[in-house]
C-alpha cells in the first residue's frame, strides 16, 4: 500500500475530533489555523475557537469589529499579534473586494497576507481548496525526517525546500487536505518528540529511523543556540478611586508581545527593587503612597521571565489627577473592566481579587 493510503486509513480511524474539522468553510479554517500557530491543541484553544466564531461568525463581522473586542476573544492564548493579523486580514479582504464571500483560494495568494506563512497558507489551501501542497509544521518535520532519515539541518530554509520536494511525491493528490491533517495527527499522537509510539505506527515497516533504531536522533537541528532567559521586574500600580468608582488602565502600544492589550501603570526595572525604591518611584511618578504588595506572580515567556508584583496604592492627595504622568492612561468604571483584553498575569490578578 502507498504511504499516503496507509496514513489516510490510519487517520480515518484515529483522528482527533476537532470542531474545525467538521467544515471546509475557509473562514473557520483560517481562524483555527491562526489559533493553532505555535500552539498545542487544548480544551482552552477549542473553547476559544468556538467563542471566536460565535462572536465573529464571518469575515464581514470580524472586519467590522473593534481591535479591543477581537483581542478580548484571544485572551489567554498568547501571541496576540496573530489576532491583530487575523483582524487585519478581514479588514483588508473586505476593503479590496466587493463580493461578500470572496476568499483567496491559492497558496501563492494566501501567503501574501501578514500572518499567513507557508504552513498556514498550505493548510488552508489544501484543506479548503484541495491544493496539493505540503503543510510542514514541527510535527510534519519530525514525521518526515524520521521516516526518510533526513540528516540535513531543518532549521535552514533550503533544507525545508528540499524536504518539500520529497513530500510532494508522497502526497495523495486527490485528498491533500486529509493527507496534511493525517501527518499533523500522526506527529502529535504517535510520532512524538519523546515516547514515540512506534509499534502503533501504520508506516513503521518502511520508516528509516524505526528500522535503524535512530528515532530519537531525528530531526537534526544543528543551529540552535539556547539563549538564557532574561529577568524583568514589573511593579504594577493598582489604583482604584473609591469616590469616582474608577480604575486606571494602560493600553500597550509599544512593539511588544502585549501590543493592543491593557494593563496598569507600570514601573519596570532590570533589577529587583527594594521596598524603599518602590516607594520612592511610586511617589515620584504618581504622587501616590504605596501601601502593600497585593499579589506576586512569575510569568515565563519564551525568552524572558517576568517577576511581577501588584501594588496597592491609595489616593491621598486632592490634586492627584493634576499629574502629567496620568495623561496617557484610561479611567474606567470598575464594572467595565471585564470588557478589556488583558495579558494572562493581569487576568490572574483580577481573578485573585474577584474583580472578574
Ligand atoms: N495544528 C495546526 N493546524 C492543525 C489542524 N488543522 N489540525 C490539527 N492540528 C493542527
Amino acid at each position: 500500500m502507498y504511504f499516503s493510503k496507509k496514513i489516510i486509513n490510519w487517520y480515518k480511524i484515529n483522528c482527533r475530533k476537532l470542531p474545525w474539522r467538521e467544515t471546509k468553510n475557509p473562514y473557520y479554517i483560517l481562524v483555527s489555523e491562526f489559533m493553532l500557530q505555535q500552539t498545542k491543541i487544548s480544551i482552552k484553544t477549542i473553547k476559544s475557537y468556538l467563542n471566536f466564531i460565535k462572536k465573529f461568525p464571518n469575515i464581514k463581522k470580524l472586519s467590522q469589529a473593534e481591535e479591543k473586542d477581537v483581542l478580548k476573544e484571544w485572551e489567554g492564548l498568547g501571541y496576540y499579534k496573530r489576532a491583530i493579523n487575523l483582524h487585519f486580514f478581514a479588514k483588508k479582504l473586505r476593503k479590496k473586494n466587493k463580493t461578500i464571500d470572496f476568499f483567496p483560494k491559492k497558496y501563492k495568494d494566501l501567503i501574501k497576507y501578514k500572518g499567513i506563512g507557508p504552513y498556514t497558507g498550505a493548510a488552508i489551501a489544501s484543506i479548503c481548496f484541495n491544493e496539493v501542497i505540503p503543510a510542514i509544521d514541527g510535527n510534519a518535520y519530525r514525521v518526515f525526517s524520521r521516516y526518510l532519515g533526513v540528516d540535513y539541518d531543518l532549521t535552514l530554509s533550503v533544507s525545508i525546500n528540499k524536504l518539500k520536494i520529497f513530500i510532494l511525491k508522497m502526497m495523495d493528490y486527490n485528498h491533500p487536505g486529509l493527507f496534511n491533517q493525517a501527518i499533523m495527527d500522526l506527529g502529535s499522537i504517535l510520532c512524538k518528540p519523546k515516547n514515540a509510539k512506534c509499534l502503533l505506527c501504520p508506516i513503521k515497516s518502511s520508516c528509516f529511523s524505526f528500522k535503524n533504531g535512530t528515532v530519537y536522533e531525528f530531526p537534526v537541528k544543528k543551529n540552535i543556540i539556547k539563549k538564557s532567559k532574561k529577568n524583568r521586574f514589573f511593579y504594577y500600580i493598582f489604583i482604584y478611586d473609591h469616590h469616582k468608582n474608577l480604575c486606571i488602565l494602560n493600553k500597550r502600544f509599544s512593539k511588544d508581545i502585549w501590543k493592543g492589550l491593557y494593563d496598569f501603570p507600570l514601573i519596570e526595572s532590570q533589577k529587583k527593587l527594594t521596598i524603599n525604591e518602590i516607594r520612592y518611584n511610586v511617589w515620584k511618578q504618581f504622587k501616590l503612597n504605596f501601601d502593600t504588595v497585593i499579589y506576586k506572580i512569575k510569568h515565563k515567556l519564551t525568552h524572558q521571565i517576568l517577576l511581577i508584583q501588584f501594588l496597592n496604592c491609595e489616593i491621598t492627595k486632592k490634586n492627584f489627577y493634576n499629574n502629567k504622568y496620568l495623561e496617557k492612561f484610561l479611567f474606567i468604571p470598575y464594572e467595565k473592566i471585564c470588557e478589556y483584553p488583558f495579558p494572562s498575569p493581569i487576568i490572574l490578578f483580577l481573578k485573585h481579587e474577584k474583580m472578574i
